[in-house]
C-alpha cells in the first residue's frame, strides 16, 4: 500500500532559525589543533593521546594555511559548503577547567597547562582573539561557553568585559593591544557553564546550587553588557535537572540548552545488529525531549508570568558510539551509511520544532565525532557530510510548515528503550517541510536530491566517495518512489 505525505503550505509552524547550522569547536582531540590550526605535534590517525612517532610526523604545508595560521580547507567547507552561521568554543567538558587568560597576548608567554576533561596537555596556542579571527574569516557567530566548573564569577565578567568593552576600562584596553584594533569581539551569545549536572564534568554541582549560581551569574553579566543573550545549561530537556534550572532562571536567561546524542552502540558487540535502529531511529527520542522541554519551559513562564519565549538551544548534538569516538582516539569516529540517514533525521526533528529551536551546534564541526577529518594536508567528507549540507542549503530561510505521515513504524530497539516505550515507536517515513516565498501550488519543476547506498555499513575513506549526493530534475508526479533507507530532498520549484 502506498504511504502518504500531507504537506500544508498554508500551516506554518515558525521561520526556520538558521542558527540550527551551528557547530561545535572544543580543545580536545585533533578537533583544534589538526582541524582549525595545523597541528603541531601529531599526524592522522593519531592523536594527542596517543601521539605518532616523531618520525612519522607530517607538516601542514604553509600554502594549506591563511596568512593567521587557520587551515583553509577546513575553513572552505565551513564557510562556502556547509555555511555554518555560528560556532561555540571552547567547549564542551573542556570549558569546565579552562582559564581564558591563559590563552591571550604573546603566544610564547602563554602557560602549557594540564587538561582535566579529556587528559592531555593545552599549549593554550589558540585562545579568544585567535576563536574571533577565525570566526571572522569563517562568518560565524561567535558563542563562548563560560567555566562554571573552576571558573570565578570576577573572571567570566572581565572575559565578557574583554570581548566587548567598549570603555576606556582594563580589559576592554588588554583586547585592544593584543587584538590590535578598536572593535569589540562583539559575543552575544554566551553559555552559563557546560553539562553542570554531569559527575565527569570537573566541578559538578547539583541542580538547585547551579540554579541559584546560575542566576547570580545572569544577573552580573547583564549589568557589564545588557544586549548579550545567556544560555542556560540545561541536560536532556525531559529531566529534573532542566525543570528545577528552568524554574529558578525562567526569568534571567534568553535560551535553555540540551545535549543530546544518538547512535550510542551497544556495550555488548554482539548485539551490533540493532545498530541501525539505534542509529537512524535515535532522533525521535529527541523530538520527545523537546515536546517535554517545551512544556516544562512553559510552566516555568506561567509560574513567573514571564511574557518573553524561552528558546532552546540545542548546543551539542550529533551521532556519537562512545564505545568507538573514545577520549584515547581523540573521539574521532567513521561514519556509516546509516549515521547519514541519522543525521538527516535529527535535523528534520530541527525543522520539525522551529517554534521552539533557535539554535543548535552540531558536536562536533571537525575530527571529533564530525562529519569532517583531516589529514595534513586534505579533509575527508564523511557520510554525514551530505545530509548537512543539503539541509543547509536547501531548508534555511524558510518557513517550516506542517507534514502528516502516514507511515508503518519500526518495531526495533531504539535509543532509550525506555522513551520509546512511552512516546510510542518511530515511523518508517521521517518527513520535514519549509516554504520559501508563496504559498502557490503551481509546481512547474522539482530538483531531485538523493542520497542512498545498498551498503547502510558502507563507510567514505580517502579517495574513496561511497556516498554522495545524487541530484537530478523531474516533473512534477504526485506519486514518488523513494528508495529502501535512503533520503531525499525534493526542491519544488512553485
Ligand atoms: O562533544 C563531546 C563531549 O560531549 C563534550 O565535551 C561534552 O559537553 C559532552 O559530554
Amino acid at each position: 500500500k502506498p504511504l502518504r505525505i500531507d504537506v500544508f503550505p498554508s500551516a506554518p509552524i515558525a521561520d526556520v532559525s538558521p542558527l540550527i547550522f551551528s557547530g561545535f569547536i572544543e580543545h580536545l582531540g585533533r578537533c583544534i589543533y589538526g582541524g582549525i590550526l595545523p597541528s603541531t605535534r601529531t599526524t592522522f590517525p593519531y592523536t594527542p593521546r596517543n601521539p605518532c612517532p616523531q618520525d612519522q610526523f607530517v607538516e601542514t604545508p604553509k600554502e594549506l594555511l591563511t596568512a593567521e595560521g587557520f587551515r583553509k580547507d577546513v575553513l572552505e567547507v565551513i564557510r562556502d559548503e556547509l555555511k555554518v552561521p555560528m560556532m561555540r568554543w571552547p567547549g564542551g567538558n573542556y570549558v569546565s577547567s579552562y582559564h581564558w587568560e591563559d590563552g591571550v597576548g604573546p603566544k610564547e608567554q602563554r602557560k602549557r597547562r594540564p587538561e582535566l576533561a579529556w587528559g592531555f596537555e593545552e599549549s593554550n596556542e589558540f585562545g579568544t582573539d585567535e576563536f574571533i579571527a577565525w570566526c571572522r574569516q569563517a562568518r560565524c557567530e561567535p558563542y563562548i561557553c563560560l567555566n562554571m566548573g573552576t571558573g570565578t564569577l570576577a573572571e567570566a565578567l572581565h572575559w565578557v568585559e574583554y570581548c566587548n568593552g567598549t570603555g576606556d576600562t582594563y580589559y576592554a584596553n588588554l583586547r585592544r593591544r593584543n587584538a590590535g584594533r578598536d572593535e569589540p569581539h562583539n559575543v552575544k551569545y554566551w553559555g552559563l557553564g557546560n553539562e553542570v549536572w554531569g559527575p565527569w564534568q570537573v566541578g559538578q554541582q547539583t541542580a538547585p546550587d547551579y540554579a541559584e549560581k546560575a542566576r547570580r551569574w545572569a544577573h552580573a553579566i547583564k549589568l557589564i553588557d545588557p544586549s548579550v543573550k545567556l544560555v542556560a545549561c540545561g541536560e536532556t530537556g525531559l529531566d529534573q535537572w532542566d525543570s528545577t534550572v528552568l524554574d529558578v532562571l525562567v526569568d534571567k536567561v534568553d535560551l535553555h540548552s540540551i545535549h543530546l546524542y544518538t547512535g550510542f552502540g551497544p556495550r555488548d558487540r554482539s548485539q551490533q545488529e540493532k545498530e541501525y535502529g539505534r542509529s537512524v531511529y535515535g532522533p525521535d527520542a529527541a523530538e520527545y525531549s523537546l515536546e517535554i522541554a517545551r512544556g516544562l519551559i512553559n510552566k516555568a513562564r506561567v509560574a513567573k508570568q514571564i511574557q518573553k519565549p524561552i528558546k532552546i538551544a540545542f548546543d551539542e548534538w550529533g551521532v556519537w558510539d562512545e564505545t568507538v569516538g573514545t577520549a584515547e582516539n581523540g573521539l574521532e569516529q567513521f561514519y556509516n551509511f546509516a549515521d547519514a540517514l541519522a543525521m538527516a533525521s535529527w535535523l528534520n526533528v530541527f525543522v520539525r520544532q522551529s517554534d521552539l529551536v533557535d539554535i543548535a551546534c552540531l558536536a562536533q564541526s571537525v575530527n571529533v565525532i564530525s562529519p569532517l577529518i583531516t589529514s595534513p594536508t586534505g579533509v575527508l567528507k564523511q557520510t554525514l557530510y551530505y545530509p548537512l549540507y543539503l539541509f543547509s542549503n536547501y531548508m534555511r530561510g524558510g518557513t517550516a510548515v506542517k507534514v502528516q505521515i502516514d507511515s508503518p513504524v519500526f518495531t526495533g530497539e531504539t535509543l532509550p528503550a525506555w522513551i520509546s516505550s512511552i512516546k510510542g515507536p518511530p515511523r518508517h517515513l521521517d518527513v520535514s517541510a519549509v516554504l520559501h516565498g508563496g504559498t502557490s501550488l503551481r509546481i512547474a519543476e522539482v530538483e531531485v536530491h538523493e542520497l542512498w547506498h545498498p551498503d547502510v555499513k558502507v563507510r567514505n575513506g580517502w579517495g574513496k566517495d561511497e556516498v554522495t549526493v545524487r541530484s537530478s530534475k523531474s516533473s512534477w508526479k504526485s506519486e514518488w518512489t523513494f528508495k529502501e533507507h535512503s533520503f531525499t530532498l525534493l526542491v519544488l520549484d512553485i
